[in-house]
């Protein structure tokens, strides 16, 4: 039996803050008056992802995707519950973790003071590489990550893509078993997008398994065979990208124009919703015909298209911010 990549039981987080009162409560001291504070970042969360997976975390702002890519790859130590890697525990076993895992940290920024080159090389052999590999291992990583032409000036020069791009090529040229990466593409071209996609691929293939948030829900949809969507520190849904249309009612969207009359005569082929223009119907393609034939009787024109991720993503999340309101 292979163990797990990474198994997460029951995450909890809860961070100790103080809240700033703002100018208005200056006390006679002058200084400003602080609250202390708790702020419930993961409240529950499990996942297993296995050996050769590449999985994608979905999530609004403040979900608590960072808060748990920190405390599985040893940056944090969560409140309760447990998580292994690789059959480690990150927390009691840390020195057992870190060889396996890569990580690129959200708004990472390579050094400074260091080329590209001298980056990802400084870095291969500081996890014990040598030299041969190691050199071996930045050429490959730089063209895949498309940043030769630059690699030899100090990054403080670069542009974000470019220092981005540099951030990912010292983290894939490790090939770590376990690879987390925080928002790895923002910033890059959709050139420089793809050649992340591809060398992640490449990886997996090779063994390497890979966690990844992304507000790119193309991105997520590309690359991620599978897919954690959290929303307020909670797992909302897990699965693969059609596994999470088909939670919001189906793989394609039909579109005619129209309003409640529209609406009335195709809910009962799934679930619709209307905008100012059109009546959307999220139905599967065994329907197809049917709501076609209904368009033509009535004289509507109607389009047909793909329910993508980003819808699934609203709804998903959108009825969760409902029944929290209700
Ligand atoms: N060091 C900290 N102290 C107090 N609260 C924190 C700290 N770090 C994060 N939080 C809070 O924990 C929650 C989860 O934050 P986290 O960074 O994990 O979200 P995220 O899903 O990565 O969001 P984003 O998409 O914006 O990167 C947020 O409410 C955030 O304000
Ligand atoms: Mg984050």
């Amino acid at each position: 039996m292979t163990v797990d990549a990474i198994h997460a039981t029951n995450v909890r987080k809860v961070y100790q803050t103080r809240r700033w009162a703002g100018w208005r409560h200056r006390g006679a001291d002058g200084g400003g008056r602080v609250d202390d504070g708790a702020v419930e970042a993961l409240s529950g969360v499990s996942m297993t992802i296995r050996p050769g997976e590449r999985v994608g975390l979905l999530g609004r702002n403040g979900a608590g995707k960072t808060t748990f890519l920190k405390i599985a790859s040893t940056l944090l130590t969560p409140t309760s519950g447990e998580v292994l890697v690789f059959g480690h525990d990150v927390d009691r076993d840390a020195d057992r973790v870190r060889p396996l895992i890569a990580v690129v940290p959200q708004e990472g920024k390579p050094f400074f003071h260091l080329t590209p080159r001298e980056q990802v090389y400084t870095y291969l052999r500081a996890r014990g590489f040598d030299r041969t590999t190691a050199k071996q291992r930045t050429d490959e990583a730089l063209a895949q990550m498309g940043i030769e032409e630059v690699a030899d000036r100090l990054s403080v020069t670069l542009s974000g893509g470019q220092r981005q791009r540099t951030m990912v090529a010292t983290v894939i040229a490790t090939e770590a078993p376990l690879l987390f990466l925080d928002e790895p593409t923002i910033g890059m071209d959709p050139f420089a997008r793809r050649a992340v996609w591809e060398c992640l691929r490449r990886l997996t293939r090779k063994g390497s398994t890979i966690l990844l948030t992304t507000h790119y829900l193309d991105e997520a949809e590309a690359l991620a065979e599978r897919l954690y969507i959290v929303d307020r520190g909670r797992v909302l849904v897990e699965g693969t990208a059609d596994a999470l249309k088909h939670r919001v009612g189906g793989t394609l969207r039909v579109s005619v124009p129209g309003g409640d009359a529209v609406r009335a005569l195709f809910a009962p082929f799934g679930n619709c919703v209307a905008d100012a223009e059109a009546v959307h119907v999220i139905t599967e393609p065994a329907q197809l015909n049917e709501i076609m034939d209904l368009a033509l009787r009535h004289g509507l024109h109607a389009t047909v298209g793909p329910v993508t991720l980003e819808e699934a993503f609203l709804r998903a999340v959108g009825r969760s911010i409902d029944d929290e309101a209700s």
